[in-house]
């Protein structure tokens, strides 16, 4: 039979929604839009809560209709309704499981509150076949985690960030250089023109024979690089500074190969296989370099989809679909309590919660 999920996402300053249909065990997008507040939130140089929130509550009605009309169906239509539900900021949030519960209240459907972490790892089942356990590397504009992933539910943490995310870094950093926000995919661009060996950048815990990671020290370097090298920054298509641009995406790309090594260590010693699949999400792992470096340093390397790394409402919608046995049954799923069980419950949340 077919089954029809809706996916919504506004954990942070993206408001997204996915629609999916299961039919026969084929899992197909039917439709998938986001709306990104980047020009409204490059005024303010990033992400401002309370106006993220505001701006998800004017955009998700508008961005349902035009979701819904373009997978050709109706609310009634809708067989589970998922949420992001943990972790993110707290305006952002309420306004899309509101959002989730008003629709199920309308529909009459369950609910199924998702970890957006898992998720984005999760998305790799949206176009590849994958089986657990895997190793996952999130890396995205709030977290850098490795986890060890056995089941669509039960991820264990090996190693995250003890600072900045990766996306921070490539943010803050851009900031520095007088670059957009936010600037990953821009630094991205312009590091394919320049020489990646040109200036030398720290890598994070570069010492530590473990798979933490850590991306502050490299932000505060390249604020000194600027300070003693002022006239680099002024000229955004002058070499030097494609040059700066591929040797800072550099030290981050080596921060993240040289843990992955270790993360794959503590996968040994935990007992697992040597060779197990290294499954990369989250909106860095767009990045061109990344991709690069890791598809040649690792055999059994896969990438969620690009369309799918930043934050997106068909990642919700598929972890929600994949995990609906743990779905909140209506009208239960209208209850006050609802948002305090979703976070604290430790079957949503698997053996960690993280957050931003
Ligand atoms: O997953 P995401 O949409 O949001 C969070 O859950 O945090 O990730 C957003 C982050 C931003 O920091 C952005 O700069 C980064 O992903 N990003 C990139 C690229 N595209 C997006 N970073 C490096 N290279 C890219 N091509
Ligand atoms: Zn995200």
């Amino acid at each position: 039979m077919r089954k029809i999920v809706l996916g919504i996402e506004t954990s942070c300053d993206d408001t997204s929604i996915g629609i999916l249909a299961q039919d026969n065990g084929k899992t197909e997008v039917l439709a998938h839009k986001t709306f990104g507040q980047e020009e409204i939130l490059k005024t303010w140089g990033g992400v401002v809560p309370e106006i993220a929130a505001r701006n998800h509550l004017q955009k998700l009605v508008p961005l349902l209709r035009s979701t819904t009309e373009k997978a050709k169906i109706e609310l009634s239509d809708v067989d589970l309704i998922g949420v992001t539900a943990v972790p993110g900021l707290l305006g952002p949030l309420l306004t899309g499981l509101n959002a989730a519960k008003t629709m199920a209240m309308i529909a009459q459907k369950p609910i199924m509150p998702v970890n957006h972490l898992y998720a984005h790892l999760e998305a790799i089942h949206l176009t590849e076949e994958v089986k657990y356990p895997y190793l996952g590397l999130l890396i995205s504009g709030g977290h850098s985690i490795f986890f060890l992933v056995e089941s669509s539910q039960d991820f264990q943490v090996l190693g995250s960030t003890i600072d900045d995310a990766a996306g921070e870094a490539f943010d803050k950093g851009g900031k520095l250089m007088g670059l957009g926000y936010p600037a990953g995919k821009i630094i991205d661009d312009i590091a394919k023109d320049g020489n990646s060996q040109a200036f030398e950048f720290p890598i994070g815990l570069k010492s530590s024979a473990d798979c933490r990671l850590s991306f502050s020290g490299l932000k505060t370097s390249m604020r000194v690089f600027l300070e003693k090298n002022p006239s680099i920054a002024n000229d955004h298509s002058s070499d030097e500074f494609k040059d700066l641009c591929a040797s800072y995406q550099n030290a981050i790309v080596s921060a993240l190969k040289l843990k992955t090594r270790y993360a794959y260590k503590k996968i040994v010693e935990l007992g697992f296989p040597k060779d197990l699949p290294l499954i990369v999400g989250g909106g860095v792992a767009c990045n061109s370099a990344i991709r690069k470096a890791l598809m040649q340093t690792y055999k059994n390397v896969k990438f969620v989809d690009p369309k799918y790394c930043a934050d997106n409402g068909a990642m919700i919608a598929n972890y929600a679909l994949i995990n609906s046995d743990k779905a909140i049954p209506f009208p239960e799923c209208l209850d006050l309590d609802a948002r305090g069980r979703f976070i604290d419950k430790k079957e949503f949340s698997g053996k960690t919660s993280q957050s931003k």
